[in-house]
């Protein structure tokens, strides 16, 4: 999915430099591998944000600018990031997960196959 005027390389490098990594894996971030807060890998075929919130790019740029506004007491803090980061940051999110398959439009069911079993492991078992 495209976020409108965001830019996925400068999402990355904004994500590396404002330590979302201490609390997130993020796959394609540097030192990104913390367990503290939900693993943000496959994000575009994820459902919903924070929980209740459908998944789309503008609702992701809002959580981006101020989670608490979103899910008071949340321990996600407000990094402050600019509306233009948020929405670099919002386009590399939605950049993972999105390689093999369509978008999944927000609350809508993945069809059949489309959630199954991948059919390469990403990481092949040892021989
Ligand atoms: C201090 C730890 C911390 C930092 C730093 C942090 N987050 Fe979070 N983040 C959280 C927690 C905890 C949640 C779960 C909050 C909730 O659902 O209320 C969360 C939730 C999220 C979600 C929604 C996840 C979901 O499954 O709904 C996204 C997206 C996200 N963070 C992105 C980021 C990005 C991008 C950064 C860096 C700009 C960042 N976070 C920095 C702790 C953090």
């Amino acid at each position: 999915m495209r976020v409108t005027g965001g830019d996925a390389e400068r999402g990355r490098v904004v994500a590396l430099n404002h330590g979302c990594g201490a609390c997130h894996v993020i796959p394609g971030v540097r030192g990104a591998v913390s367990w503290a807060g939900p693993p943000l890998s496959e994000w575009a075929r994820r459902g919903y944000l924070a929980g209740h919130l459908p998944n789309s790019p503008e609702n992701l740029v809002a959580w981006l600018r101020d989670p608490q506004a979103i899910a008071p007491g949340s321990a996600m803090p407000n990094l402050g990031l600019t509306e233009a980061e948020a929405r670099d940051t919002a386009a590399y999110l939605f950049t993972l997960g999105a390689e093999r398959l369509p978008p999944v439009p927000a609350g809508q069911p993945m069809g059949p196959k489309e959630a199954g079993p991948r059919e390469e492991p990403r990481i092949r078992p040892r021989a």
